[in-house]
């Protein structure tokens, strides 16, 4: 029971980390930005990666390590399994926008950097994602969409 309740505390925390660093990310973000301003959003970024990996690792321990409810909940359920297909889709397309923060925050800090529409889409698209996803786990958790016996 305690273990469970602090897996799902870190996958709650993480939530919160990463929808604070995206949209700090999305405001942070213009069309055109210094070395040293995009220097600040690689920082985000990286809180933003490192919540990914603890939301990831709170959320397969709670499926695989039975705490609460046995993993075949879970294994077999369609909702769930959508759930996680967002999720892996939010980090491919969080690939392009973090090597461009990387590659560009190195050189002359003052130099001035045209940001590409892409990484606005991108970041735009990673947010509509994030925020079906508590839906499905609210439907998945209750057992809607289940398909096993
Ligand atoms: C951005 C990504 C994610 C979000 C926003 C999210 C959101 C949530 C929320 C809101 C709950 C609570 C559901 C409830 O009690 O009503 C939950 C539970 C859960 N999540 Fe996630 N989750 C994410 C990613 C993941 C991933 C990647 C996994 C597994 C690899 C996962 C596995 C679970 C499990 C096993 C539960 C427990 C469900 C239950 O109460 O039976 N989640 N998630």
């Amino acid at each position: 029971m305690t273990t469970e309740l602090f897996l799902r505390y870190l996958h709650f925390i993480s939530i919160f980390a990463i929808v604070g660093s995206l949209v700090s990310e999305h405001m942070l973000l213009q069309k055109q930005l210094t070395r040293s301003a995009i220097a600040k959003i690689a920082r985000v970024d990286a809180v933003y990666g490192l919540a990914a990996i603890t939301l990831l690792s709170a959320g397969l321990t709670l499926w695989l390590g039975e705490f609460g409810k046995p993993a075949v909940f879970y294994t077999k359920n369609w909702i769930f399994h959508t759930k996680l297909t967002l999720f892996v889709l939010i980090g491919l397309l969080s690939i392009y926008p973090t090597i461009f923060f990387i590659k560009n925050s190195k050189g002359n800090p003052d130099e001035i950097v045209t940001i590409p529409k892409s990484v606005f889409m991108m970041i735009r698209l990673e947010l509509l994602l994030l925020f079906i996803i508590p839906m499905l786990a609210g439907l998945m958790s209750r057992g809607v969409g289940f398909f096993g016996n």
